[in-house]
């Protein structure tokens, strides 16, 4: 494996070289039971979408839609990278969420809510009762909060019912959700509120999590004020209650700033609000994610392609059809929940399961008992969860009487070794298994197998998903061809109807941070000269199946999820004893990667322990609980090339346990020895290998 000058070219190659010691694995053929029922059934397909027909292909994602008035081009590819889908067409989000299931659907669940206390009666929401509630709160938005189509709203919620129901009350108006994940601190929330421009945000009061009441609210406060800081005043706090004429909150409502809502609601009884028939650019939603630099960036969805996208590989891909029971247990906060919660299995007229709290709460036999008492027969969570699962309770899954026919795993690659447990023990051998690849900015699935019609390989995504045609380059832009065993950077060189529209006001990053490594000529007007760079490591196997590596920017995936680095370095700075910081990826077992941050002193301050416990607890409120880090470590001084620049690889090395490489070049050569000392013990150097990589992601045993 990597000798210390791989190593040297940066981490990322680290896990490339991983990746030619892989064995590849066996292939695992769908059920027939399966099969003999998928909505994906007849391969004729893959010729509907194949290159030739692109853009065309994706009429057949758009016509799953109701339009208030068709488009008349598929792609407008003139200005590159800001491609345009269904042009001149005219529809409305949660119309087709809601209203149009109401003819055939009005009494089917389209949702069931789980509370994490299981003494606290599960219940059903029809599609009747989902028209009234989003209907109801459109009317709070519009007329009470005075609220309008292209405005921004906030919204920092747990995973309660009133979550997806104030998402589609935004939708329903034309009003740009930007929704926060519930675990981010509310000097998060209130950055990203600033920078969507919201004046309105809105809350829970508090909810369960692991047998305690989290109390959320107070979050509330810190965003307005954070808010107010970069310039941005929100004035209006609405607040829903976990339990109606609860406060789960100890935090008092601020006098003519924060509601509850459903006090205002009470006004609103019974009001209908029209949809606004939206154009298919118009935005839909904002969500922010980690990005190789500081600041987050607002990832801007657009209605008619984002739609059509999440619609038409929920259909094919999750396999919902309307009698289904689906349960993604990601949180709404994050894109899966948008796209695989929310808006792919509504606007399908699924029934689409809520499960407030943790998977092992209160043991590791939750989720199979709320499998087996829903009858949920499609399963979707992340390697995490499923490490977390299989370690926590290995037999679990037997217990219980559930079937399903179908699961997905997402979020970072899973070790073949997870996988067959999910395969065979939660899936009890009859699920076929999807393991999709795709991103915040994406949309929806990028790989994936047709799961009636591609045999599984666990540990790999797959082929790519109709109509999306990848390629892995290599630094030069050299095309990494199939069957090399050699890794690059995966790329898709067409756009596609769920792709981003833009970064929320930053079109210029938009451009620097996905087009600009492999464009191959700025003026040029071809869509050809723009292939998506998606700053993942893939190999691409002789049979067509992709292998992703991760990330090979500064994003640390915890636990499936993206956390910036610069953002995490950040957050240590604003300690006025930390001289300078460096955060780096641990291998952790049950999340895949954890930070652990080095940091420097100020001169004159000793008192390293506490600045530690202070990193921690910083880390923990500007950011959130998932960004803990495993340790922190206090150094003499970062490792710097002569240029300036901290070499968060060495440290990564050290962190891994790996070689550090050559060193010399350095500025400050000799501290990368003395802060190996100080983490790893006086021994001897050891091994280049990462023992714990190559079991994450090598040959198995
Ligand atoms: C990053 C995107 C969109 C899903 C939730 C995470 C990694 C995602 C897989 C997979 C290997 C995966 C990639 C990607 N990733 N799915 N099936 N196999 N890696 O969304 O927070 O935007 O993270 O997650 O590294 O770039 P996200």
């Amino acid at each position: 494996m990597g000798s210390p000058q791989d190593f040297e070219r940066g981490t990322e190659v680290s896990e490339a070289q991983i990746a030619v010691h892989w064995k590849e694995e066996e292939f695992v053929h769908p059920p027939a039971k399966f099969i003999g029922q998928a909505n994906l059934a007849n391969p004729d397909v893959v010729e509907r979408f194949n290159e030739e027909h692109f853009p065309e292909c994706y009429r057949e994602y758009a016509d799953m839609l109701t339009w208030n008035q068709y488009w008349h081009t598929t792609l407008d590819a003139g200005n590159p990278p800001f491609w345009k889908w269904f042009v001149g067409g005219k529809l409305n989000a949660c119309y087709n969420c809601v209203d149009r299931n109401l003819a055939k659907y009005k009494n089917k669940a389209a949702l069931i809510f789980v509370p994490e206390p299981e003494d606290e009666a599960v219940y059903a929401l029809t599609y009747q009762e989902l028209f009234v509630r989003v209907n109801e709160v459109a009317a709070v938005l519009r007329d009470f909060c005075g609220l309008k189509t292209g405005d921004r709203v906030t919204v920092h919620m747990p995973m309660i019912p009133e979550l997806p129901i104030t998402m589609l009350a935004c939708a329903r108006l034309g009003i740009i959700h930007s929704v926060v994940f519930g675990g981010f601190s509310g000097e998060a929330a209130g950055l990203r509120a600033a920078d969507s421009g919201s004046r309105v945000m809105i809350y829970a009061d508090g909810y369960y999590r692991n047998g305690k009441v989290v109390d959320h609210k107070p979050g509330a406060d810190n965003a307005v004020e954070v808010a107010g800081q970069e310039g941005q005043k929100i004035d209006k706090i609405l607040v829903w209650r976990r339990h109606q004429g609860q406060n789960l909150s100890t935090k008092p409502m601020v006098k003519g700033r924060d509601y509850f809502i459903d006090d205002v609601l009470k006004d609103f009884k019974g009001c209908r609000v029209d949809p606004v028939a939206m154009d298919a650019e118009a935005p839909l939603f904002l969500m922010y994610t980690s990005g190789t630099t500081g600041k987050p960036k607002g990832c801007q969805h657009r209605t008619g392609g984002y739609l059509a996208y999440v619609t038409g590989t929920a259909k094919y891909y999750q396999d919902i059809h309307p009698e289904d029971v689906y349960w993604c247990m990601a949180d709404i906060g994050w894109i899966t929940g948008h796209s695989y919660i929310v808006y792919g299995p509504l606007a399908l007229a699924g029934t689409s399961v809520l499960y407030e709290g943790v998977p092992t709460y209160p043991d590791a036999g939750r989720p199979w008992r709320i499998a087996e008492q829903l009858d949920v027969n499609i399963f979707h969570t992340s390697p995490t969860a499923i490490r977390m699962l299989r370690k926590a309770g290995p037999d679990e899954p037997k217990k219980y009487k559930y079937h399903f026919k179908h699961m997905t795993t997402v979020g970072e690659p899973i070790e073949p070794e997870a996988w067959r447990w999910y395969y065979d023990v939660v899936g009890k051998r009859e699920a076929v298994i999807v393991d999709t690849w795709w991103q915040t900015e994406n949309g929806g699935f990028l790989c994936s197998t047709k799961p009636a019609l591609n045999p599984m390989k666990p540990g790999s995504a797959g082929p790519p998903v109709l109509g999306i045609f990848p390629m892995i380059y290599d630094e030069q832009g050299n095309e990494v061809p199939a069957g090399s065993g050699r890794a690059g950077n995966i790329c898709i060189r067409n756009p596609w109807p769920g792709i981003m529209q833009t970064v929320w006001k930053d079109n210029n990053r938009f451009v620097s941070q996905y087009y600009q490594k492999y464009c191959k000529d700025r003026n040029s007007k071809d869509w050809r000269d723009w292939p998506y760079f998606a700053a993942d490591g893939a190999v691409l196997a002789a049979d067509g199946y992709y292998r992703i590596l991760g990330r090979v920017d500064d994003v640390i995936n915890v636990a499936g999820h993206r956390l910036g680095t610069k953002e995490l370095e950040s957050a240590c700075l604003t300690l006025t004893d930390v001289a300078e910081a460096a955060v780096v990826p641990v291998v952790d077992e049950i999340k895949g990667r954890v930070p652990e941050v080095y940091v420097s002193l100020k001169a004159g301050v000793s008192d390293g322990e506490r600045v530690g416990r202070q990193v921690v607890s910083t880390l923990e409120t500007i950011i959130g609980k998932i960004a803990r880090p495993k340790a922190v470590h206090i150094v003499p001084d970062l490792p710097k090339t002569r240029s300036g620049k901290i070499m968060r690889r060495v440290l990564a090395a050290i962190s891994n346990t790996m070689d550090t490489g050559d060193v010399t070049t350095l500025a400050n050569p000799d501290v990368v020895e003395q802060i190996r000392q100080q983490i790893q013990g006086k021994g001897p150097v050891i091994t280049k290998e990462g023992p714990e990589d190559v079991k994450r992601f090598g040959e198995n045993e």
